[in-house]
This record gives structure tokens, sequence and C-alpha cells, in this order.
């Protein structure tokens, strides 16, 4: 077992990842919750563009056919052999159900053929513990701030490594909006990173849209009305239409880059003003901010975020922008910690929907 491994001397944890939780498969093998030796990733865009969203169905069956090929082709990437695996871990929640059973089954069928360790991660954790990959570990307590397609969250990082909540969204995820405005301008799925392509040229001014902030002291999140506003400046620029991606498709490239410059303004500036909040409310507890998720791959909040941990003299974890998106290699990251103490967890552990903070929402209704 890994803790008579570590008694005996060896020091190295090596974890095979496996993330198979939305239309990414993947598997990556870390050392130390550092050093990534191997990391591959095979995405499902193409099989769900035609729909404008993923799937769930096509997606499980696309992880059926994936995951075994990916995970060789990691262990094969790393030049390294399963008998050098110290555990096996697996996102298993959130994300969607039939996903999620096929990459920490086939986790959990390697670890038990291995005789390892198994750790069930959570995937928000995760793309937090993304920050640690290659790169110095950053100062705890930290001020977290996860922004995915399914996740806009606050968290106080202890330092011991747990998370408290300090905020979400009461309706949609920071990426989700950026993929129902994108949408709105007729670009294909996923549209975050389109959005950003075509706000380069734009100027982040040109449309007024609001920067919700739910009263003076809230740390939640809610960019709906922000959604409607953009809808509505859209329509504002012909006359009796209701069509908003019509309007959008036929108005002049420059027009475009500017709605797209603006929405992506009003996002990353809403983002930036809750997470200075967060941070006067802590009253100089938060040692470093760390960021994570799919919308950190925006160049935009990446320099503003940079921008804020100078200016509040306070360390700044960021994860380098492929490992923003899933991955396992974070997933890997997010287990090192309990599987250097000799944790495991048990081969009935469930796959679940919903992550543990949303659990406990839906107890407390
Ligand atoms: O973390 P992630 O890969 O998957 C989830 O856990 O949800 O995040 C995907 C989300 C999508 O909504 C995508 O549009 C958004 O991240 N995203 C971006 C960018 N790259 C990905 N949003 C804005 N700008 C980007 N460059
Ligand atoms: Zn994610």
């Amino acid at each position: 077992m890994l803790h008579e491994v570590l008694r005996s001397g060896q020091t190295r944890v090596r974890i095979l990842g496996v993330e198979s939780s939305c239309d990414e498969t993947a598997a990556a093998i870390v050392d130390d919750g550092r050093s990534i030796r191997a990391s591959i990733v095979a995405s499902q865009f193409d099989l769900h563009r035609r729909y404008g969203g993923v799937v769930p169905e096509i997606a499980s069956r696309a992880h059926l056919e994936r995951i075994i090929p990916v995970i060789r082709e990691a262990l094969a990437g790393a030049r390294g052999d399963l008998a050098s695996i110290d555990a096996v871990a697996a996102g298993v929640r959130p994300g969607l159900i039939g996903s999620l059973l096929v990459g920490s089954s086939a986790a959990k069928g390697i670890a038990w053929a291995l005789g390892v360790p198994f750790l069930g991660v959570d995937h928000v954790e995760a793309h937090l513990a993304a920050a640690g990959l290659e790169q110095d570990p950053f100062p705890r307590p930290a001020l977290g701030l996860v922004v995915s397609g399914g996740h806009t969250s606050l968290f106080e990082m202890e330092p011991e490594g747990s998370l408290r909540r300090l905020g979400r969204t009461i309706d949609d995820a920071a990426g989700e909006a950026f993929d129902k405005a994108a949408a709105m301008l007729g670009l294909p799925h996923p549209g975050g990173p389109r959005l950003e392509e075509l706000a380069r040229a734009g100027d982040p001014t040109a449309v007024r849209l609001p920067r919700p902030m739910l009263g003076p002291d809230s740390l939640d999140f809610s960019f709906s009305g922000l959604k409607t506003a953009f809808r509505l400046a859209i329509l504002d620029r012909a006359t009796g239409a209701d069509d908003v991606r019509s309007v959008a498709e036929g108005l002049p490239p420059s027009t475009r880059g500017d709605l797209a410059a603006s929405f992506q303004a009003a996002v990353v500036e809403t983002l930036l003003r809750k997470i200075e909040r967060a941070i006067d409310q802590g009253e100089g507890r938060f040692r470093s901010l760390v960021v994570g998720g799919g919308v950190v791959a925006n160049e935009t909040l990446r320099q503003g975020v940079a921008a804020l941990a100078a200016r509040r003299k306070i360390s700044l974890g960021i994860p380098r922008r492929d490992l923003c998106l899933d991955n396992a290699a974070m997933i890997a990251a997010a287990a090192t910690a309990r599987a250097r103490r000799g944790e495991q967890d048990p081969w009935w552990l469930p796959a679940e929907p919903l992550s543990r903070w949303s659990l406990a929402e839906v107890a407390s209704a």
C-alpha cells in the first residue's frame, strides 16, 4: 500500500489522473502534484457542435470508446509503466453522470488491478489545484475563484487544504454566460474562446452593460440580467426584429467586435470587483489569489487578476492557459495530498452529478 511505500523511504508520489466529467476524455501522470509527466486530452467539440451544446448520451459513449486509448497514450507519453503508479484518481463529481461513470469506473478498475489506492476528486476543487502544476506552491490562506462552464464560486482555501465557500452564482456560470452571449452573436459552440477572438478588435466601452453586484456585501454572482441586457443591446440595433441571432449576424464586423468586447469587459470587471470585495472582507487574511476553470483561459481576465494581485500585494496562483480547461493533470494534483497521507476511497464511492456545495444547498433549501 502507498503509506507503506512512503514509510519505506520513497518520497515521490506518482498519480494517474482520469477526467471525464463533461466533453473531454483525459488522462495524465503527475509526480508530487506538480510535475506533469504526460497529459492527454481528447476533446469532443466536433461531436457536439451541430447541437449547439453537449449531448450527455453522445458524451458518455465517446468517453467509453476513448478512455482506454487515452490512458494508454498517457502511460506511453510518461515512459512509465503501470507498476510505477502509486495511486489512481478520477473526477467523481460534479458532471454528467454517464460521463463520470466511465472515467471513474476505468480508474477504479486500474487501481484495483494494480493494488493501489483509488481516490475520487471533486472537479471544482481540481480547477484550483491546477494552479500548483509546474509552478511554486501558493501560500495559504488563499482566496480561490473557479470560473468554468458550470461553476462560478469564491472559496477560502484553508491552510490544511479544505475549502470554505464564500459565494456562488445564483443563476448562470460565467462560462455559460460567455457561451450564451456567443450564441446570440451566431458563434459556434463552445463560444467563450470565439467571443474572446471577436472581442480583440472591439471597443470594450462601446456598449453600456451592467456589472451585477447584488447589493453592497454579497459575494454571490448573477449573470442572467447581464445576458438580457446584452440581448437588448443587440436587438436595439435593428427596428422591429426579435431574432437576436439574425440581427447580430447582419451587423458590421466592427459593431460585432464592440458588442463582444463590451460583454467580455462586463463579465471580467464583475469578477474582479467581487474578488476585490472578498479580499476586503478577508481583512488581510488572504496571502494569495488562486484562479481556475475554463474562463481563466481568457486573456483579459488573466491580465485583470494579475494587475489586481500586484496592486493588493498578494501572490497569484494561475494555471497555464491549457491547464485552465478540463484536463486530468489537475485531477491528479488535487488527489496528491490525500494520497500522501495514505488515504483511499472505497470501491463503491459513487459518481455524483452535483458538487458537495450544491448538495449542501439542496439539503438546506
Ligand atoms: O472548465 P471548463 O473547461 O469546463 C467546465 O468545467 O465547465 O470550462 C469551459 C468553459 C466554457 O463555458 C468556455 O466557453 C469557457 O470555459 N471558456 C472561455 C474561454 N475559454 C474557455 N471563456 C472565455 N474566454 C475564453 N478564452
Ligand atoms: Zn471544468
